[in-house]
């Protein structure tokens, strides 16, 4: 049955850019510096980049496949495709559980990239000395209830946009943030690359250093780019839902691809050359390198054209900001329209609580950093353990139940009715595709996998 037009995306570009939106988040400018930073820069660039060729497009228009033939939320368009076996909607509820714990953590960072915005545009920051930059973070993290509270502030406003549904909530949402956020990362690229120093940052970006590179890394590399292309958790099955059936997939895939990788790089070129701009600053600083390392490089990298500091530290907190929002909504969207299509339940009702449960568990994570720091599971903290189940085991896992689904399970005929749309495009493409789907990519993601844990 065709959805009602309010319950679809518009136009091609709002689909494009809502997808986008989901892709483009944390994992390119919080992660991926830190990721690239700490597995030796650029070789495993090059490795990601891979990843995202090989094994992120095809997976990603599998997700779109999936989701647009389905018509409905993940678990039910599993049911459809696969010609009604109930096995296959149980393993559907597997990205909506993922789903559930990574909105939990992410909207963790996202507050704290929402109270940096907000100390930015108040001048919080400035005339601090190098030091006081790490005390202001692990005062800020550790505390039990600031964290929490901008957590509640990010999770709410997500269920807002959600609760408004796909055109007026999540279309009109991309259709304002997207841009902006082109805007803003252009202008803090040239701010970045103009600075003293910048040259040495672009060379850790541009030469690799291949003995940093072991199976660990590959597998950093590997979830690195499940997550930054958001697939494996099948928020994107859930967004082709809304597609037109005119969309050609491979096409939006490859410009949500190509979009993601950019807006990565372009946040490395905006941060390394600024972090090398101040000497005895490193590029390895890890998790900490945009909250404690940046706020401080803004404030001296531009000497004493102090209104420069300012817009750049708000632009950029405003950037990671818009970024964690349009993913965090299409977390948020793929649970509720679960749970809308199983119980037929009202989207804001869902919408308000998920979120709740989204922040409970959120808030476990957040006081991972203070009073709950002693608490690990496998060695982990609870947010480390939550940020490596998500992108090291359930990324990769449901990369490969996708693979397995469309691969195997699904008709050959209706992955090709689909990703051709009924013949009429891409269809000497498709061959290639199916092939990745079929043998390439599950063989692949299995053998990193293990490799990665050491087991092989
Ligand atoms: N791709 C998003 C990012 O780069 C994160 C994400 C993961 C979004 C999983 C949706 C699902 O930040």
């Amino acid at each position: 049955m065709e959805r009602k037009g309010s319950s679809m995306f518009a136009t091609k570009i709002g689909a494009i850019l809502a997808a986008a939106g989901s892709a483009v988040g944390l994992g390119n400018i919080w992660r991926f510096p830190t990721e690239t930073g700490t597995n030796g820069g650029a070789a495993f660039i090059l490795i990601y980049v891979l990843f995202m060729i090989l094994f992120g497009v095809p997976i990603m228009v599998t997700e779109f496949a999936v989701g647009r033939y389905g018509n409905k939320d993940v678990t039910h368009s599993f049911l459809t495709m696969s010609d009604g076996k109930k096995w296959w909607k149980y393993m559907g509820l597997m990205p909506v559980v993922a789903g559930f714990l990574v909105l939990s953590y992410y909207a963790v960072v996202a507050g704290w990239t929402l109270y940096y915005a907000v100390v930015a545009a108040l001048d919080g920051f400035s005339g601090k000395e190098p030091h006081e930059y790490s005390e202001f973070f692990s005062s800020f993290a550790s505390d039990e209830v600031k964290p929490i509270v901008w957590l509640v502030v990010v999770v709410m406003f997500t269920a807002a946009i959600v609760a408004l549904g796909v055109r007026r909530g999540i279309e009109r949402g991309a259709r304002i943030m997207m841009p902006l956020l082109f805007v803003f990362i252009v202008v803090l690229v040239v701010c970045s690359m103009t600075l003293p120093g910048a040259s040495q940052g672009v060379d850790f970006l541009l030469r690799p250093d291949f003995s940093k590179v072991n199976g660990a890394t590959v597998l950093s590399a590997m979830g690195q780019a499940f997550f930054s292309l958001s697939v494996g958790i099948c928020c994107l099955c859930t967004y082709a839902c809304y597609f037109r059936k005119d969309v050609n997939l491979i096409h939006d895939g490859l410009s949500v691809a190509i979009i993601d990788t950019l807006v990565a790089l372009m946040a490395g070129f905006i941060i390394f050359p600024a972090v090398y701009s101040i000497p005895g600053l490193s590029p390895d600083a890890g998790p900490s390198l945009v909250f404690v390392t940046l706020p401080n490089v803004f404030q001296h990298a531009f000497g004493d054209v102090v209104w420069l500091s300012y817009i750049f530290s708000v632009l950029f907190y405003l950037l990671l900001v818009m970024a964690a929002l349009t993913s965090s909504i299409s977390m948020l969207e793929m649970i509720v329209a679960f749970f809308h299509e199983e119980y037929r339940a009202s989207r804001p009702l869902v919408a308000v609580l998920s979120s709740v449960a989204c922040i409970c568990l959120g808030a476990l994570c957040s006081l991972s950093f203070g009073s709950l720091s002693d608490v690990t599971l496998f060695g982990m903290t609870i947010f480390d353990f939550c940020d490596f189940l998500v992108a090291k085991l359930l990324m990769p896992a449901g990369s490969l139940l996708i693979c397995v689904f469309a691969g195997w399970v699904v008709k050959r005929d209706n992955m090709y009715a689909e990703l051709t749309n009924g013949g009429v495009v891409n269809r000497y493409v498709f061959p290639v595709y199916y092939a990745i789907i079929r043998y390439v990519a599950p063989i692949g993601i299995l053998l990193i996998f293990f490799n990665g844990l050491g087991l092989v």
